[in-house]
């Protein structure tokens, strides 16, 4: 068994976090990472407040363990947050944006703060709003991030805010990657895109049969699906999705897509209603390289963290000392 300061805050049996993707990380899901022994993390998106008070309420009922939540902080409504607080989580993650003014409330409710930040002055300002825990997430994750590489991102931050633990995110999906986040100086590692494709994962079959299918070269980040999405994304942020043939069209032609919305709009949502991902973006990180089947949280789970002993075991006997 592995532990670390994340297992210890959490009381958890594996140091693993699932990332709050938005309309992928409901209750369900959340509740069968928690209940295996990771920390289950529900995914608010863009904060419809009926969903998350039904996602909130499942994994309420469904898990016996702590689980959390997960905002955007620049959509984030304080009503919102104070839905969420009401029902007690015992983590609540806020990512992209200044967590200050939303991270005061949440540590006022004494529940654990946890700040997803992208480059050290993301860092610096988790410190400040007196974060618990803080991810260190690189530019190889899936879905909304920034540019800095998770390899040197994760020592840098941990060294910056130490002594506050820190998570690795973006790229990790297996074993040898908790591994190596473990020995970059993070207590754990936070991930998307393995639980994506998840039995329990909200979204489509398709798209989590193409994210088991598809090869990290196939990834990029891009704007294009939040303009015609038209959300108002900070500037700094992309996302990074497989692509696809609306990707193609659009990259590189960002102001002609933007000057185009009263027919792409429309269509592109009849897409995503469709499941067509020709034109849907399928969000997914990297790391598909290292998946190819869709599983049960749990074994995710328990697999992930059985491989990472064996692979920090292994790391140890490469170690020979002369007498
Ligand atoms: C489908 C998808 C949706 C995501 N949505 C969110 C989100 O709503 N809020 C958030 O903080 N992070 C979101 N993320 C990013 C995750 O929190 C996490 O940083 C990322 O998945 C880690 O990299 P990985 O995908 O390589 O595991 C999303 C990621 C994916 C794959």
């Amino acid at each position: 068994m592995i532990t670390t300061a994340l297992t210890r805050m959490f009381e958890l049996e594996h140091p693993l976090i699932l990332g709050p993707m938005g309309g992928v990380a409901g209750g369900r899901l959340a509740a069968a990472v928690s209940n295996a022994g990771g920390l289950g993390l529900v995914g608010a998106g863009y904060g419809d407040p009926q969903w998350v008070a039904r996602e909130l309420d499942l994994v309420g009922e469904l898990s016996h363990r702590p689980w959390g939540i997960g905002f955007i902080t620049w959509s984030t409504a304080p009503e919102l947050l104070e839905l969420a607080l009401a029902r007690k989580p015992a983590a609540v993650m806020l990512s992209f944006g200044d967590p200050r003014p939303l991270g005061a409330r949440i540590k006022a409710a004494g529940c654990r703060l946890i700040c997803q930040v992208q480059d050290l002055a993301g860092a610096r300002l988790a410190h400040e709003a007196g974060a618990d825990l803080v991810v260190a997430q690189g530019t190889e994750a899936g879905g909304h991030a920034s540019r800095r590489a998770t390899l040197p991102l994760v020592p840098a931050v941990a060294n910056l805010v130490a002594p506050i633990p820190v998570v690795a995110a973006g790229g990790i999906a297996d074993g040898r990657g908790l591994a190596a986040a473990l020995m970059l100086g993070a207590e754990g590692a936070l991930l998307g895109t393995r639980f994506y494709a998840s039995d329990e994962a909200l979204g489509s079959a398709r798209a989590k049969a193409l994210i088991a299918s598809a090869s990290g070269d196939a990834t990029a980040r891009t704007t294009v699906f939040d303009i015609v999405r038209r959300l108002d994304w900070p500037p700094g942020y992309d996302g990074r999705a497989l692509r696809n043939r609306f990707m193609g069209r659009w990259q590189g032609h960002e102001n002609e897509l933007a000057g185009a919305l009263a027919s792409e709009n429309p269509a592109f949502l009849d897409a995503v209603q469709a499941q067509d991902f020709d034109t849907a973006m399928v969000w997914a990180g990297e790391a598909v390289d290292l998946i190819d089947a869709v599983e049960p949280a749990a074994e995710i789970v328990r697999r992930i963290g059985r491989e990472a002993e064996i692979a920090l075991a292994r790391g140890a006997a490469l170690c020979r000392y002369p007498n």
